[in-house]
Protein backbone atom coordinates (compact mmCIF):
# COMPACT_ATOMS: atom_id res chain seq x y z
CA UNK A 1 0.00 0.00 0.00
CA UNK A 2 1.30 2.97 -0.84
CA UNK A 3 2.00 5.58 1.71
CA UNK A 4 -0.68 8.43 1.81
CA UNK A 5 0.59 11.91 2.68
CA UNK A 6 -0.97 15.16 3.68
CA UNK A 7 1.12 18.52 3.09
CA UNK A 8 0.42 21.31 5.41
CA UNK A 9 1.04 24.80 3.69
CA UNK A 10 0.60 25.52 0.20
CA UNK A 11 4.09 27.81 -0.80
CA UNK A 12 7.07 27.35 -2.99
CA UNK A 13 8.31 24.60 -1.64
CA UNK A 14 5.27 22.67 -2.08
CA UNK A 15 6.87 21.46 -5.54
CA UNK A 16 9.52 19.59 -4.26
CA UNK A 17 8.02 18.00 -1.57
CA UNK A 18 5.18 16.36 -3.99
CA UNK A 19 7.95 15.59 -6.78
CA UNK A 20 10.02 13.65 -3.95
CA UNK A 21 7.14 11.93 -2.10
CA UNK A 22 5.49 10.90 -6.16
CA UNK A 23 9.19 9.56 -6.72
CA UNK A 24 8.88 7.19 -3.72
CA UNK A 25 5.28 6.15 -4.56
CA UNK A 26 3.54 7.66 -1.98
CA UNK A 27 0.06 9.28 -2.67
CA UNK A 28 -0.75 13.11 -1.72
CA UNK A 29 -4.27 12.79 -0.70
CA UNK A 30 -5.14 16.08 1.23
CA UNK A 31 -3.33 19.52 1.55
CA UNK A 32 -4.14 22.24 4.18
CA UNK A 33 -3.06 25.87 3.75
CA UNK A 34 -4.36 28.77 6.47
CA UNK A 35 -5.07 31.27 3.99
CA UNK A 36 -8.35 31.02 2.16
CA UNK A 37 -8.73 29.50 -0.73
CA UNK A 38 -5.00 28.41 -0.72
CA UNK A 39 -5.47 25.06 -0.29
CA UNK A 40 -8.30 24.58 -3.12
CA UNK A 41 -5.90 26.45 -5.79
CA UNK A 42 -2.74 23.97 -4.97
CA UNK A 43 -5.18 21.00 -5.39
CA UNK A 44 -6.41 21.83 -8.11
CA UNK A 45 -2.50 22.34 -9.41
CA UNK A 46 -0.71 19.71 -8.02
CA UNK A 47 -3.87 17.14 -8.61
CA UNK A 48 -4.15 16.30 -4.92
CA UNK A 49 -7.94 15.17 -3.85
CA UNK A 50 -8.75 17.21 -0.97
CA UNK A 51 -8.47 20.21 0.40
CA UNK A 52 -8.64 22.25 3.67
CA UNK A 53 -8.37 25.01 5.28
CA UNK A 54 -6.88 24.46 8.85
CA UNK A 55 -4.84 21.24 10.18
CA UNK A 56 -7.65 20.18 12.53
CA UNK A 57 -9.71 19.69 9.38
CA UNK A 58 -7.11 17.95 7.41
CA UNK A 59 -6.76 15.54 10.39
CA UNK A 60 -10.40 14.69 11.12
CA UNK A 61 -11.74 14.91 7.49
CA UNK A 62 -8.73 12.65 6.08
CA UNK A 63 -7.58 9.78 8.73
CA UNK A 64 -6.60 7.63 6.36
CA UNK A 65 -3.44 9.81 6.13
CA UNK A 66 -0.02 7.91 7.25
CA UNK A 67 2.06 11.36 6.83
CA UNK A 68 2.31 14.77 6.89
CA UNK A 69 4.71 17.23 5.42
CA UNK A 70 5.06 20.31 6.97
CA UNK A 71 6.02 23.79 5.10
CA UNK A 72 4.55 26.82 6.90
CA UNK A 73 6.24 30.01 8.91
CA UNK A 74 9.12 28.37 11.12
CA UNK A 75 7.05 29.42 14.44
CA UNK A 76 3.94 26.95 13.67
CA UNK A 77 6.71 24.19 12.91
CA UNK A 78 6.71 22.56 16.20
CA UNK A 79 2.80 23.20 17.18
CA UNK A 80 1.46 21.43 13.94
CA UNK A 81 4.48 18.51 14.12
CA UNK A 82 3.32 17.92 17.65
CA UNK A 83 -0.24 17.91 16.82
CA UNK A 84 0.07 15.44 14.19
CA UNK A 85 2.56 13.12 15.96
CA UNK A 86 -0.19 12.75 18.41
CA UNK A 87 -2.73 12.19 15.73
CA UNK A 88 -0.62 9.32 15.09
CA UNK A 89 1.23 10.52 11.75
CA UNK A 90 4.44 10.48 10.49
CA UNK A 91 6.27 14.00 9.93
CA UNK A 92 8.45 15.65 7.46
CA UNK A 93 8.93 19.24 8.58
CA UNK A 94 10.52 21.88 6.62
CA UNK A 95 13.66 23.77 8.46
CA UNK A 96 14.44 24.98 11.20
CA UNK A 97 13.83 22.05 12.80
CA UNK A 98 11.75 25.15 15.40
CA UNK A 99 12.31 28.36 17.01
CA UNK A 100 14.88 26.72 19.54
CA UNK A 101 15.99 23.83 21.21
CA UNK A 102 13.54 23.35 24.02
CA UNK A 103 10.69 23.09 21.15
CA UNK A 104 12.67 20.72 19.05
CA UNK A 105 12.64 18.43 22.92
CA UNK A 106 8.93 18.57 22.98
CA UNK A 107 8.94 17.73 19.42
CA UNK A 108 10.89 14.38 20.18
CA UNK A 109 8.87 13.75 23.11
CA UNK A 110 6.10 13.46 20.95
CA UNK A 111 7.58 11.34 18.36
CA UNK A 112 9.07 8.78 21.03
CA UNK A 113 5.23 8.76 22.47
CA UNK A 114 3.04 8.00 18.90
CA UNK A 115 6.56 5.90 17.85
CA UNK A 116 6.07 7.84 14.49
CA UNK A 117 9.62 8.99 12.34
CA UNK A 118 9.83 12.80 12.74
CA UNK A 119 12.36 13.88 9.89
CA UNK A 120 13.36 17.44 8.95
CA UNK A 121 13.98 19.09 5.74
CA UNK A 122 18.01 19.04 5.66
CA UNK A 123 17.91 19.17 2.06
CA UNK A 124 21.53 19.59 1.56
CA UNK A 125 22.75 16.20 2.55
CA UNK A 126 20.24 14.70 -0.02
CA UNK A 127 22.55 16.45 -2.96
CA UNK A 128 25.13 13.93 -4.73
CA UNK A 129 28.17 16.16 -3.70
CA UNK A 130 26.95 15.96 -0.03
CA UNK A 131 26.11 11.56 -0.58
CA UNK A 132 29.11 11.36 -2.21
CA UNK A 133 31.87 13.09 0.23
CA UNK A 134 29.92 11.32 3.32
CA UNK A 135 30.63 7.91 1.67
CA UNK A 136 34.54 9.09 1.31
CA UNK A 137 34.20 10.08 4.76
CA UNK A 138 32.34 6.71 6.25
CA UNK A 139 35.15 4.92 4.42
CA UNK A 140 37.98 6.42 6.37
CA UNK A 141 39.56 8.42 3.27
CA UNK A 142 39.29 11.69 5.41
CA UNK A 143 40.25 10.51 8.60
CA UNK A 144 39.08 12.88 11.46
CA UNK A 145 38.03 16.22 10.40
CA UNK A 146 39.77 18.72 12.99
CA UNK A 147 38.34 21.79 11.42
CA UNK A 148 36.00 23.11 9.01
CA UNK A 149 33.92 26.16 7.82
CA UNK A 150 30.84 26.47 6.70
CA UNK A 151 29.47 29.43 4.60
CA UNK A 152 25.83 30.69 3.00
CA UNK A 153 26.61 34.07 1.77
CA UNK A 154 24.35 36.17 0.08
CA UNK A 155 25.24 40.26 -0.89
CA UNK A 156 21.58 41.53 -1.19
CA UNK A 157 19.36 38.31 -0.45
CA UNK A 158 16.80 39.57 2.30
CA UNK A 159 13.98 37.42 1.23
CA UNK A 160 11.44 40.10 1.87
CA UNK A 161 10.86 43.13 4.30
CA UNK A 162 8.13 43.05 6.66
CA UNK A 163 7.46 39.24 6.29
CA UNK A 164 7.30 36.65 8.20
CA UNK A 165 10.92 35.95 7.15
CA UNK A 166 12.09 39.29 8.99
CA UNK A 167 9.93 38.87 12.07
CA UNK A 168 11.86 37.20 14.96
CA UNK A 169 8.67 36.48 16.13
CA UNK A 170 7.73 33.87 13.40
CA UNK A 171 11.29 32.98 11.93
CA UNK A 172 13.17 32.85 14.66
CA UNK A 173 16.08 35.07 13.30
CA UNK A 174 17.21 35.63 9.91
CA UNK A 175 20.44 34.09 8.06
CA UNK A 176 21.78 31.84 11.02
CA UNK A 177 18.11 29.74 11.00
CA UNK A 178 17.18 30.39 7.81
CA UNK A 179 20.60 28.94 5.77
CA UNK A 180 21.49 26.54 8.41
CA UNK A 181 21.91 24.14 5.86
CA UNK A 182 25.57 24.58 5.96
CA UNK A 183 26.36 24.41 9.45
CA UNK A 184 24.19 21.38 9.90
CA UNK A 185 26.10 19.63 6.57
CA UNK A 186 29.75 20.87 8.21
CA UNK A 187 28.30 18.52 11.15
CA UNK A 188 27.19 15.84 9.36
CA UNK A 189 30.55 15.27 7.79
CA UNK A 190 32.21 15.75 11.42
CA UNK A 191 29.93 13.03 12.85
CA UNK A 192 27.47 15.73 14.65
CA UNK A 193 30.01 15.96 17.53
CA UNK A 194 29.04 17.51 21.16
CA UNK A 195 29.26 20.90 20.94
CA UNK A 196 31.15 22.76 23.89
CA UNK A 197 31.59 26.61 23.17
CA UNK A 198 30.08 29.11 21.09
CA UNK A 199 30.53 32.69 20.38
CA UNK A 200 29.24 34.73 17.53
CA UNK A 201 28.86 38.10 16.55
CA UNK A 202 25.09 39.43 14.57
CA UNK A 203 25.04 42.34 12.68
CA UNK A 204 22.10 44.31 11.44
CA UNK A 205 23.46 46.51 8.93
CA UNK A 206 21.23 46.70 5.77
CA UNK A 207 18.07 44.72 6.91
CA UNK A 208 15.45 47.39 6.40
CA UNK A 209 17.67 48.53 2.84
CA UNK A 210 15.81 47.66 0.09
CA UNK A 211 19.16 47.62 -2.38
CA UNK A 212 19.56 44.61 -0.53
CA UNK A 213 16.42 42.65 -1.30
CA UNK A 214 16.49 39.05 -2.84
CA UNK A 215 15.08 38.42 -6.22
CA UNK A 216 12.54 35.67 -4.38
CA UNK A 217 10.93 35.97 -1.11
CA UNK A 218 7.81 36.60 -0.13
CA UNK A 219 6.01 40.24 -0.84
CA UNK A 220 7.52 43.49 1.32
CA UNK A 221 4.85 44.64 3.98
CA UNK A 222 5.23 48.30 4.37
CA UNK A 223 3.81 48.32 8.40
CA UNK A 224 5.84 44.53 8.88
CA UNK A 225 8.98 44.15 11.37
CA UNK A 226 12.52 43.85 10.14
CA UNK A 227 13.78 42.68 13.50
CA UNK A 228 16.53 40.36 12.65
CA UNK A 229 19.91 39.83 12.17
CA UNK A 230 21.51 40.27 8.37
CA UNK A 231 24.88 38.44 8.41
CA UNK A 232 26.79 36.46 11.46
CA UNK A 233 30.21 35.29 12.20
CA UNK A 234 30.49 32.89 14.75
CA UNK A 235 33.06 29.90 16.05
CA UNK A 236 31.84 26.27 17.50
CA UNK A 237 34.30 24.15 19.55
CA UNK A 238 33.38 20.72 20.19
CA UNK A 239 33.93 18.08 23.31
CA UNK A 240 36.15 16.26 21.05
CA UNK A 241 38.72 18.75 20.04
CA UNK A 242 37.05 19.80 16.49
CA UNK A 243 36.15 23.12 15.31
CA UNK A 244 33.91 25.13 13.28
CA UNK A 245 33.85 28.45 11.87
CA UNK A 246 31.01 29.62 10.31
CA UNK A 247 29.36 32.78 8.07
CA UNK A 248 25.71 33.40 6.98
CA UNK A 249 24.08 36.00 5.49
CA UNK A 250 21.52 37.76 3.69
CA UNK A 251 23.50 40.97 2.97
CA UNK A 252 26.85 41.31 3.49
CA UNK A 253 29.33 43.23 1.32
CA UNK A 254 30.79 39.81 -1.05
CA UNK A 255 32.00 39.10 -4.19
CA UNK A 256 29.18 36.55 -4.87
CA UNK A 257 26.40 34.02 -3.68
CA UNK A 258 28.68 30.84 -2.17
CA UNK A 259 27.07 27.93 -0.43
CA UNK A 260 29.80 25.87 1.20
CA UNK A 261 31.70 23.67 3.90
CA UNK A 262 35.56 23.03 3.87
CA UNK A 263 36.97 20.96 6.20
CA UNK A 264 40.46 19.37 7.14
CA UNK A 265 40.82 16.01 8.19
CA UNK A 266 44.11 13.92 9.67
CA UNK A 267 43.99 12.10 6.05
CA UNK A 268 42.69 14.47 3.84
CA UNK A 269 40.46 17.76 3.25
CA UNK A 270 37.36 18.68 1.11
CA UNK A 271 34.85 21.28 -0.38
CA UNK A 272 31.35 21.01 -1.29
CA UNK A 273 30.63 24.27 -2.62
CA UNK A 274 28.45 26.37 -4.94
CA UNK A 275 29.26 29.46 -5.96
CA UNK A 276 25.34 31.07 -7.62
CA UNK A 277 26.43 33.40 -10.71
CA UNK A 278 25.50 36.69 -11.32
CA UNK A 279 21.76 35.59 -12.06
CA UNK A 280 21.72 32.91 -9.88
CA UNK A 281 21.84 28.77 -11.15
CA UNK A 282 23.27 30.36 -14.89
CA UNK A 283 26.41 29.78 -16.78
CA UNK A 284 28.59 31.40 -14.58
CA UNK A 285 27.66 29.37 -11.61
CA UNK A 286 30.37 26.84 -10.20
CA UNK A 287 30.10 23.39 -8.11
CA UNK A 288 32.48 22.05 -6.75
CA UNK A 289 33.22 18.48 -4.88
CA UNK A 290 37.15 17.89 -4.38
CA UNK A 291 39.11 15.91 -1.81
CA UNK A 292 42.73 17.04 -0.89
CA UNK A 293 45.59 14.40 -0.01
CA UNK A 294 49.27 14.49 -0.13
CA UNK A 295 50.36 11.03 -1.99
CA UNK A 296 53.89 10.07 -2.95
CA UNK A 297 54.96 13.60 -1.83
CA UNK A 298 52.47 15.47 -3.97
CA UNK A 299 49.50 17.22 -3.36
CA UNK A 300 46.65 15.87 -5.18
CA UNK A 301 43.18 17.56 -5.63
CA UNK A 302 40.80 14.91 -6.32
CA UNK A 303 37.73 16.30 -8.11
CA UNK A 304 34.68 13.80 -7.26
CA UNK A 305 32.16 14.30 -10.13
CA UNK A 306 28.48 13.71 -9.52
CA UNK A 307 25.20 14.62 -11.28
CA UNK A 308 23.86 17.91 -11.89
CA UNK A 309 21.33 18.85 -8.91
CA UNK A 310 19.68 22.26 -9.36
CA UNK A 311 17.07 21.71 -6.52
CA UNK A 312 20.12 20.76 -4.12
CA UNK A 313 18.42 17.93 -3.08
CA UNK A 314 15.35 18.86 -2.24
CA UNK A 315 13.54 16.04 -3.78
CA UNK A 316 15.65 13.74 -3.09
CA UNK A 317 15.35 14.83 0.87
CA UNK A 318 11.44 14.34 0.54
CA UNK A 319 11.78 10.68 -1.62
CA UNK A 320 14.06 9.75 1.48
CA UNK A 321 11.46 10.50 3.79
CA UNK A 322 9.06 8.15 2.49
CA UNK A 323 11.56 5.34 2.09
CA UNK A 324 12.53 5.54 5.37
CA UNK A 325 9.00 5.55 6.82
CA UNK A 326 8.87 2.25 4.67
CA UNK A 327 12.25 0.88 5.71
CA UNK A 328 13.53 0.93 2.13
CA UNK A 329 16.19 3.34 2.86
CA UNK A 330 18.20 5.06 5.97
CA UNK A 331 16.77 8.23 6.98
CA UNK A 332 19.09 11.37 5.83
CA UNK A 333 18.53 13.00 9.48
CA UNK A 334 17.33 12.12 12.97
CA UNK A 335 15.73 14.24 15.53
CA UNK A 336 19.10 14.08 17.79
CA UNK A 337 21.13 15.91 15.55
CA UNK A 338 18.24 18.64 14.87
CA UNK A 339 18.32 18.86 18.87
CA UNK A 340 21.99 19.36 18.80
CA UNK A 341 21.78 21.97 15.48
CA UNK A 342 19.02 23.97 17.56
CA UNK A 343 21.32 24.27 20.83
CA UNK A 344 24.25 25.53 18.49
CA UNK A 345 21.72 28.07 16.78
CA UNK A 346 19.99 28.98 20.35
CA UNK A 347 24.08 29.70 21.56
CA UNK A 348 25.34 31.53 18.57
CA UNK A 349 22.08 34.24 19.48
CA UNK A 350 22.83 33.84 23.11
CA UNK A 351 26.39 35.07 22.54
CA UNK A 352 25.37 37.49 19.87
CA UNK A 353 22.69 38.60 22.15
CA UNK A 354 25.60 39.08 25.38
CA UNK A 355 29.06 40.00 23.31
CA UNK A 356 30.13 36.51 25.45
CA UNK A 357 30.82 32.94 24.85
CA UNK A 358 28.21 30.47 25.89
CA UNK A 359 28.75 27.04 26.70
CA UNK A 360 26.84 24.09 26.28
N1 LIG B 1 14.49 23.61 2.37
C1 LIG B 1 14.50 24.68 1.59
O1 LIG B 1 15.27 24.80 0.65
C2 LIG B 1 13.49 25.78 1.85
C3 LIG B 1 13.32 26.84 0.95
C4 LIG B 1 12.36 27.81 1.21
C5 LIG B 1 11.59 27.73 2.38
N2 LIG B 1 11.80 26.70 3.25
C6 LIG B 1 11.00 26.59 4.49
O2 LIG B 1 9.67 26.25 4.14
C7 LIG B 1 8.76 26.85 5.08
C8 LIG B 1 7.73 27.64 4.31
O3 LIG B 1 8.39 28.66 3.58
P1 LIG B 1 7.76 29.28 2.28
O4 LIG B 1 8.81 30.12 1.65
O5 LIG B 1 7.07 28.23 1.48
O6 LIG B 1 6.65 30.23 2.95
P2 LIG B 1 5.38 30.89 2.28
O7 LIG B 1 5.03 32.06 3.18
O8 LIG B 1 5.58 31.10 0.82
O9 LIG B 1 4.23 29.75 2.38
C9 LIG B 1 3.80 29.27 3.59
C10 LIG B 1 2.33 28.82 3.46
O10 LIG B 1 1.94 28.30 4.73
C11 LIG B 1 0.61 28.77 5.02
N3 LIG B 1 0.43 28.74 6.48
C12 LIG B 1 0.93 29.60 7.38
N4 LIG B 1 0.60 29.20 8.62
C13 LIG B 1 -0.13 28.06 8.50
C14 LIG B 1 -0.75 27.19 9.43
N5 LIG B 1 -0.66 27.40 10.75
N6 LIG B 1 -1.42 26.11 8.94
C15 LIG B 1 -1.50 25.88 7.61
N7 LIG B 1 -0.93 26.70 6.69
C16 LIG B 1 -0.24 27.77 7.14
C17 LIG B 1 0.56 30.15 4.41
O11 LIG B 1 -0.78 30.56 4.16
C18 LIG B 1 1.38 29.97 3.13
O12 LIG B 1 0.57 29.61 2.02
C19 LIG B 1 9.61 27.67 6.03
O13 LIG B 1 9.85 26.96 7.21
C20 LIG B 1 10.93 27.87 5.28
O14 LIG B 1 12.03 28.01 6.16
C21 LIG B 1 12.71 25.74 2.99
Amino acid sequence: MPIKVGVIGAGGMLQYHAAGFRQAGAEIIAVADAAAGIAAKAAEKWGIGKAYDSVEAMLAGSPQLDAVSIIVPNKFHAPLAIQCLNAGKHVFCEKPPALSAAQVAEMIAAADESGKKLMFNFNNRARPESQAMKSYIDSGVVGTINSAQAKWIRRTGIPGFGGWFTTKALSGGGPVIDLLHMIDLALYFMGYPEPAHVLARTFDSFITDKGFKGPWGIPDRADGVNDVEAAAHGVVTFKSGQILTLQASWAEMIRREEVSVVFQGTAAGGKVERLFGRDGLDDTAIDNCELYVQENGNSVNRTIVTPACEDMGRIGSAKNFIEAVEGKAAAFNTPDQALKLMQIIDALYQSANTGKPVSI
